[in-house]
């Protein structure tokens, strides 16, 4: 059984490749990643490196010689990726891997407001005309998404937002990634979609409450409208695409796109509860 992980130099796929050590011997698991330099210690740790670049589709084929099992980590070129895991997904066809599981968004086919959701959904699409199985890892959103902001809101007190009483369930990218490695390495791995989530939601309101029994200072919510959103972060300078995301995000939040309204499905598989965003903060704020 030889298991492949993309993007393995990254902060997610370094965490899958962590979990699938723990799980398998080093000499099945197939480290892909754009500079192999990069993934040197895991090449230290037995684990065969190969070149793999998503923009360069001539040499992605043979670098899947021989795996059973591929975990396609969704590339981090926004705009690009639709054609970027086109090359992947026929590149596994012409290496007739057997089984591929991709990392998705939380609800996909649903989404009508979160931004990244449309190039996971032509992805999926994609990979259900693939002559191969396919296990859509719909990931919620990263909690260490908001330790910025959480460090901010303790140093300013406030936190901004457009989300409204929208609730996200966030778990941290080991907990997504342990749910990868568990998928990747039973026994028999049968097509599915996993939503994976936290076990819980939190407000903007229970953020700031956190925020506030971590770092000891108080931290008030100031709810806006998206254009008030907009502008104010316009007049902190940070570049447009970053506005945009921030405020589409919000958006998407306040529209409960982040939020798993039957969550479990992630603690299931990690058999064990997700990690609350409490702990995630603690980390960072108490540091
Ligand atoms: N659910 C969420 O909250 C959330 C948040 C952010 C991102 N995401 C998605 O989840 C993915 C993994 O998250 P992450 O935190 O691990 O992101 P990350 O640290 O940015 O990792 C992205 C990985 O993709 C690799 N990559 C980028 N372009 C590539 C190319 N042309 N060919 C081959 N590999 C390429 C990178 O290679 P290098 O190591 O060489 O840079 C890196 O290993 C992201 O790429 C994004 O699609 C989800």
């Amino acid at each position: 059984m030889t298991i492949a992980v993309t993007g393995a130099t990254g902060q997610l796929g370094r965490l899958v490749i962590d979990e699938l050590l723990a799980r398998a011997s080093a000499d099945q698991i197939v480290a892909l990643a754009r500079d192999t330099a990069k993934a040197a210690d895991l090449a230290e740790r037995g684990v065969e490196v190969r070149a793999f670049d998503y923009s360069q589709p001539e040499g992605l084929a043979a670098a899947l010689n021989g795996v059973d099992r591929l975990l396609l980590i969704s590339g981090n070129a926004i705009g690009q990726r639709v054609q970027q895991h086109t090359a992947v997904i026929e590149a596994a066809t012409v290496a007739r891997v057997p089984l591929v599981a991709y990392t998705s968004v939380l609800h996909a086919d649903t989404a009508k407001t979160l931004a990244v959701a449309p190039e996971h959904v032509a992805t999926e699409q994609l990979l259900a005309e693939a002559p191969f199985d396919v296990v859509l890892l719909r990931n919620g959103w990263y909690s260490e998404n908001v330790v910025e902001a959480a460090k901010q809101a303790a140093a300013t007190g406030v936190i901004l937002t457009s989300a409204g009483d929208g609730q996200q369930f966030t778990a941290p990218r080991a907990d997504y990634a342990a749910a990868a490695a568990a998928v990747l390495t039973a026994e028999t791995v049968e097509p599915a979609t996993y939503e994976l989530a936290g076990d819980e939601g939190w407000t903007q309101d229970d953020f700031a409450q956190i925020i506030s029994e971590l770092s000891g200072k108080a931290v008030a919510v100031q709810q806006v409208s998206a254009a008030e959103h907009q502008a104010a972060l316009a007049a902190t300078g940070l570049p447009e695409g970053v506005i945009g995301f921030l405020v589409s995000t919000d958006a998407a939040i306040a529209d409960g796109e982040l939020a798993d309204p039957a969550p479990g499905t992630l603690s299931r598989l990690i058999g064990r509860p997700t990690t609350p965003i409490r702990d995630t903060l603690a980390e960072s704020l108490q540091a």
